[in-house]
């Protein structure tokens, strides 16, 4: 087989037999093919798309590149969650412990937070004393006793998609349904999840900034899924601007204690509730959606899910008593306001800036190697549609640095108050699950 002609035949529209999709994978993975032809076809299928069946083989041929995370001592439906990427986005930390006091088993490998998005664990760092500094084994052995564990990414998962996606990066074809759908469910198959539950977020804070492109990806990613036998379902969620009020991982872990005991802000709850619907359903702990978030909505008023989250906490080396009293997380030594200057409806806060924001305050890391501060962040007060008069705070900045001049800056660029009336935005606009 010539890489040129799996080229000319993609260039010319036509559909890619599975030996040719492994063949440049592979080939590609162990340096066989240059940069240079897989470039070119990388362009090819921006233009030309893939079928479903290309799609899959794609996924397929990703995944079998590189180590698979075996989770068959787990016993259950394993359903993992994948969020395209949000700011202020507290949903796996709410998630996670909630589903799995319905006995969802949630066995979570999760990074470390890169430029204006958090990484659950940093997060979940917070409380002193959490860690996840654990054997695959004893990973394996929380998740059967307490039914939810994260852990770091190990091993060499699906190193064709690093280079495909680097590759993709410098020539322009990052934005192709095809490529992305087979990226994300090739990480999330090969870390061994028997069901995938999906959040494609939407909106001018999201990598899908348009919602037809959103529901697109989402449809390509749930065909995937079932063409390999790994049930999936998705939702598409507003990111125009951030879910609830917290963004930086002391403050997020806070707003998760409140929202897991029913006291959370209504967006992030909401999009808990509908996402957990969905993980309950594919681990067939509920019969409906409908059936699902009613189990979900109990457990958030008597105290189990909140429970849930001790324990998991607890069980990695957690201090319990932050957990009960999380005025004992880190905190900042500084909270500045940042006051309305005229009054009116707040028209829009722009995601994406306000994660820059809380990142220069320390939040987030610039670099890998960047140190991150835990107490560091923003707390909106106003969100989207409410109404503000001149001077009252729109947000507060949490940080430990006195010198946020230019943090100011781009938050006072970024939250527009206007006369106009604005609704509320939507939070979700679809759920997918065929
Ligand atoms: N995120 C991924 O993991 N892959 C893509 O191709 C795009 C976004
Ligand atoms: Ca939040």
């Amino acid at each position: 087989m010539r890489m040129y002609d799996v080229i000319e035949k993609k260039r010319d529209g036509m559909e890619l037999t599975d030996e040719e999709i492994y063949f440049f994978v592979n080939g590609y993975t162990k340096g066989e093919i240059p940069d240079y032809q897989v470039s070119a076809l990388m362009m090819a299928i921006y233009f030309q798309d893939m079928t479903e069946k290309e799609r899959a083989t794609l996924t397929k041929a990703m995944v079998e590149s590189g180590d698979q995370i075996d989770l068959s001592e787990i016993t259950g439906i394993k359903v993992d969650k994948h969020s395209t990427g949000g700011v202020g986005d507290t949903t796996t930390l709410v998630l996670a412990p909630l589903v799995a006091s319905l006995g969802v088993p949630v066995a979570k490998m999760s990074g470390r937070g890169l430029g204006h998005t958090g990484g659950t664990i940093d997060k979940l760092e917070s409380v002193p004393g959490f860690h996840t500094e654990i054997t695959n084994q004893q990973f394996i052995d929380l998740v059967n006793k307490n039914k939810v564990s994260v852990i770091g990414q190990t091993g060499n998962l699906t190193p064709a998609d690093k280079k495909l996606y680097s590759l993709r990066d410098v020539t322009a074809t990052v934005n192709s349904i095809p490529l992305i759908a087979s990226s994300i469910m090739s990480k999330k198959i090969a870390s061994g999840a028997d069901a995938i539950v999906l959040d494609v977020k939407t909106g001018a804070g999201a990598f899908m900034k348009d919602i037809n492109d959103a529901k697109e990806l989402a449809r390509a990613m749930v065909s995937i899924g079932k063409q390999v036998g790994r049930n999936t379902m998705a939702v598409i969620s507003d990111m125009s601007q951030p879910l609830g009020y917290a963004i930086g991982n002391a403050l997020e872990v806070k707003e998760a204690i409140e929202t897991l005991q029913g006291k959370g802000p209504k967006d992030l709850t909401e999009l808990c509730l509908v996402l957990g619907s969905q993980m309950v359903v594919l681990a067939e702990k509920a019969k409906s959606l409908e059936e699902g978030r009613k189990l979900l909505e109990e457990n958030l008023t008597n105290g189990k899910a909140f429970e849930h989250f001790k324990t998991f906490l607890v069980s990695q080396g957690g201090d319990a008593s932050v957990v009960d009293n999380p005025d004992l997380l880190p905190k900042a030594s500084n909270l500045i306001e940042v006051k309305a200057t005229t009054s009116g409806t707040v028209k829009s806060i722009i995601a994406d800036h306000l994660g820059t924001a809380a990142m220069m305050l320390g939040a987030g890391r610039a670099t890998k190697e960047s140190e991150i501060d835990l107490a560091a962040g923003i707390m909106l007060h106003k969100k989207v549609g409410d109404s503000v008069s001149k001077g009252e705070p729109l947000l507060t900045l949490h940080s430990n640095s006195k010198n946020v001049d230019a943090v100011i800056d781009l938050i006072q660029s970024s939250i527009i108050v206007t006369d106009e009336k604005t609704e509320k935005p939507t939070l979700i606009y679809d759920v997918i699950t065929e």
